[in-house]
């Protein structure tokens, strides 16, 4: 009995894994684009998000909401040119200023959007490159 109950947790567990949702080669990539994303953001994001993506008081919003993921235009673009501006999240207004990265390829600004988006309690899966391609044709200047 106590393996049934070890075993029905255990699926459980592993089917509560957002890359459960992919297999084969869309797994590895997700994987690839996790561990990159990662290592980006620690290089470009965590200075101001913080580790946990829970962002700093009224001064930083948090990224672990769905906001990215709702709202994932304004979060390439935002990623890539900047973003200024009243923007509300959780009920707080920030009214700050992000610089923009200009440097970042589409590659690289897939990898952060799915590492943001499938961390801290976020799971909305793999942002394409292709996807990035066209949201940056369309940002507003
Ligand atoms: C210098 C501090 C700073 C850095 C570095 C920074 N951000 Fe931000 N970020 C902000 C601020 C401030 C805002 C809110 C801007 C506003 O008020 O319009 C923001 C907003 C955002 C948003 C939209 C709002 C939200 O919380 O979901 C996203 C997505 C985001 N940042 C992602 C990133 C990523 C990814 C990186 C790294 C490539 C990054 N930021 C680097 C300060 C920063």
């Amino acid at each position: 009995m106590r393996f049934v109950v070890l075993g029905l947790v255990l699926i459980t567990l592993i089917n509560c894994r957002p890359e459960s949702r992919y297999s084969g080669s869309e797994a590895i990539k997700f994987d690839q684009y996790m561990f990159q994303g990662e290592q980006l953001y620690i290089a470009h994001c965590i200075n101001c998000h913080q580790k946990d993506g829970s962002g700093l008081g009224k001064l930083i919003p948090p990224l672990s909401t769905d906001f990215v993921s709702k709202q994932k235009e304004l979060s390439i673009c935002g990623i890539k040119h900047g973003l200024e501006g009243p923007i509300t999240i959780n009920g707080i207004t920030y009214q700050g200023v992000m610089p923009g990265n200009a440097r970042l390829t589409p590659l690289e600004i897939a990898e952060l959007m799915t590492y943001i988006s499938n961390s801290w309690g976020n799971a909305y899966g793999i942002t394409k490159t292709t996807e990035v391609s066209k949201i940056l044709k369309n940002c507003a200047d």
